[in-house]
């Protein structure tokens, strides 16, 4: 049994492996790499062939374990396995409904080869026809509202493209912990969280390092379940995600593409001066769209 938010020092196949029936709604799985990162506990260094039996073992007890059979199954890797992860996944019988490509700013610059500036997210659901997918939670203004000026535009916005563009975490960030190698962007997994899991639905994270899917799901109330190999870090990431919701730490919109930002703010702003000046009746129009991009 795996209580609802809470996270779990410990080897998460191992007590992945202890569930007697599924729980989530929705995983998402950011497992290191393999590309020699520093965390506490870890070794991030492996044989390739100990690496993919170890990606096997972890994405079938997550799959056949985890996930309940109208779940959603989100995976973030590098080029160096995306590959192995794709087929590993066909092997499990999962259907796959975005490649999505993380475009980050604030990669490292070169001089030999084009900077790697790219996460591969994979996502995937269990049952093609049943799963959640709340495209209204997750909509950004279209280039026909904010660049065309297209009135045939839907003032609802479109569902994002699957290039999603977020900066990465860096060190000058109020979001940043300093005791975490690796963190994703907040706004990166509210995107997921939104349109993956209902409110009150639980999300797992396997691998939850400094715990931003945690923090995202507590943010949205849904319930999480964060389980990491390292006391320190599990130690600290509960403290962040009580830290949130006691308001204590600052919002987190810095991390969001800048272009969005400022598309959204000009739609609601244009949604709120076309409210004032329409009749009650066109107004009570543009309520329905007023803040829509929040
Ligand atoms: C890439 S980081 C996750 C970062 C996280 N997404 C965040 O935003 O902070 C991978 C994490 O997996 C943890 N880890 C490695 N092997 C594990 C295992 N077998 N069970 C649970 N956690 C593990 C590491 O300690 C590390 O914190």
């Amino acid at each position: 049994m795996i209580e609802p938010n809470t996270i779990t020092a410990g080897d998460s196949i191992k007590i992945l492996s202890r569930l007697t029936e599924p729980v989530a709604d929705l995983i998402f799985a950011d497992p290191p790499f393999n590309i020699g990162y520093k965390y506490d506990v870890y070794e991030d260094r492996k044989q390739y062939d100990e690496y993919y039996e170890w990606t096997e073992k972890w994405m079938k007890v997550c799959v056949e374990k985890a996930l309940k059979p109208t779940g959603s199954f989100w995976v973030a890797i590098g080029d160096e396995y995306a590959a192995e992860v794709r087929v590993i996944a066909r092997k499990l019988g999962l259907t796959l409904r975005n490649w999505v490509i993380w475009h980050y700013t604030f990669g490292q610059s070169t001089k030999k080869k084009f900077a790697r500036s790219h996460a591969h997210l994979f996502y995937w659901v269990k049952d093609p026809k049943k799963f959640t997918f709340n495209d209204m939670a997750v909509r950004i203004p279209s280039a026909r509202q904010t660049t065309y000026g297209d009135s045939r535009a839907n003032p609802k916005g479109k569902v994002p493209d699957d290039v999603w563009s977020f900066s990465r975490v860096c060190g000058t960030f109020h979001e940043r912990v300093k005791w975490h190698p690796c963190q994703m962007p907040e706004r990166l997994l509210e995107r997921v969280v939104k349109v993956s899991a209902n409110p009150g639905e639980l999300v797992l994270d396997p691998f939850s390092g400094s715990g931003t899917t945690c923090v995202a799901a507590a943010r949205l109330k849904r319930q999480y379940v964060g389980i990491d190999l390292s006391a320190k870090y599990v130690r600290n990431a509960k403290k962040r995600i009580a830290d949130t919701l006691a308001g204590l730490r600052k919002g987190t919109e810095i991390a969001e593409n800048p272009a969005t930002l400022r598309a959204q703010r000009k739609v609601n702003k244009k949604a709120k001066t076309s409210g004032r000046k329409s009749s009650k009746k066109k107004s009570s129009q543009a309520n329905k769209t007023r803040g829509l991009f929040d």
